[in-house]
């Protein structure tokens, strides 16, 4: 049996541990100009900013997507620092109740930015207060119950709604209609998580050489999160080891304890590509029956652990389920099936 350790306990996890969220804090660039990578999103967001600032509006409504680590939080921030605003983050599950969104509504300042994580999880109550917010700065309070239940319109200061989301898909279309802007942030190249590396390192007082960074770049499925916790787990090694500067050698020597391949891959990724190619001929499988036979839940799976593997090209998605690629029989030592058409014009030759 293979023990596969819990979310938090994964190196290589794009979700944020408590710790990590302070240190974030500490970590994080406040301007447009100090932040690495994203350029084409970086480039919008700046054309948005200039223009608003000219007509001296609040910044339009802006969605952002794409896989957890990669600086949702961080651009919500920098907008509101470029437009000379406040930020206030929040997250879906945390506004349960209508009260909660009114609440915080009501006390947004012209040009503030509201910052709501996960927002595919709003309750549909939540969702519907939103909508006259976004569209008309207008709150719809319920006064009473029953037959006697009132709408009450109250206006709204003139803020920004920055959502974030890893699932697009299942935002509700009204919702994702009153968004004027909707960026994708993608994953990020070794040269850019080097660089973002670099400066972390120097932040928090590493010396580390750009060979040592770029090694552990190349082991950090393309996300900033995972690329600063790795250089913290390394960090301890070279301290352990009586060195003064992270190197190349240092940070593989680190990486194979840690268990973590060139790839970056963690055990429970080697285990997902092992069990498709072993126990399943290489798919398709179903994703449900494969987040049972590790022991993870499956939103896990499908958030944390699948969008790494799709990108690196390890697993394709079929409508059948999903199937390991001759990458991933490659990167885990298995020789690929010869396909059947092909052997039977071999052996008719
Ligand atoms: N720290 C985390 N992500 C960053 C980024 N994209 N640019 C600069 N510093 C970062």
């Amino acid at each position: 049996m293979t023990i596969v350790p819990a979310i938090g306990e994964r190196l290589v996890s794009a979700d944020k541990t408590p710790e990590e969220l302070s240190l974030e804090c500490s970590l994080r660039p406040r301007l447009l100009a100090e932040y690495i990578g994203q350029e084409e999103l970086k480039a919008q967001i700046a054309v948005a900013i200039a223009a608003a600032k000219l007509r001296g509006e609040a910044l339009d409504h802006l969605l952002l997507h794409g896989p957890a680590g990669l600086g949702k939080t961080t651009l919500a921030q920098i907008s509101a620092a470029e437009m000379s605003s406040r930020c206030h983050v929040t997250s879906a599950p945390s506004l349960e109740r209508p009260r909660d969104i009114a609440g915080l509504l009501a006390r947004l300042a012209p040009g503030d930015v509201l910052f709501i994580d996960e927002i595919h999880r709003l309750s549909p109550l939540a969702e519907e207060l939103l909508y006259p917010a976004m569209e008309d700065f207008m709150l719809d309070l319920t006064i009473g119950k029953g037959q006697a239940a009132r709408i009450r319109r109250v206006p709204l200061a003139r803020f920004t709604l920055v959502g974030a989301t890893t699932r697009p898909g299942t935002l509700s279309g009204p919702l994702r209609d009153r968004f004027g802007m909707a960026c994708r942030l993608r994953f990020y190249l070794p040269e850019e998580l080097s660089q973002i590396i670099e400066r972390s390192a120097s932040v928090l007082k590493i010396t580390i050489n750009g060979s040592g960074a770029l090694a552990i770049a190349q082991c950090s499925r393309g996300t900033p999160r995972v690329a600063i916790r790795l250089l913290r787990r390394v960090r301890d090694y070279a301290q352990v080891a009586g060195s003064e500067k992270v190197t190349a050698a240092i940070a593989q020597h680190a990486l194979s304890k840690l268990q973590i391949d060139e790839l970056g891959l963690d055990p429970l990724d080697r285990e997902l590509l092992s069990l498709i190619v072993k126990q399943h001929a290489g798919g398709p499988v179903g994703i449900e029956a494969l987040a049972a036979e590790v022991g993870v839940d499956l939103a896990t799976i499908e958030d944390v652990v699948e969008p790494y593997l799709l990108q690196a090209g390890l697993l394709r998605r079929t409508p059948r389920g999903r199937m390991a690629t001759s990458y991933a029989y490659h990167h885990i030592g298995e020789p690929e099936p010869v396909p059947v058409s092909t052997l039977k014009l071999w052996e008719s030759s």
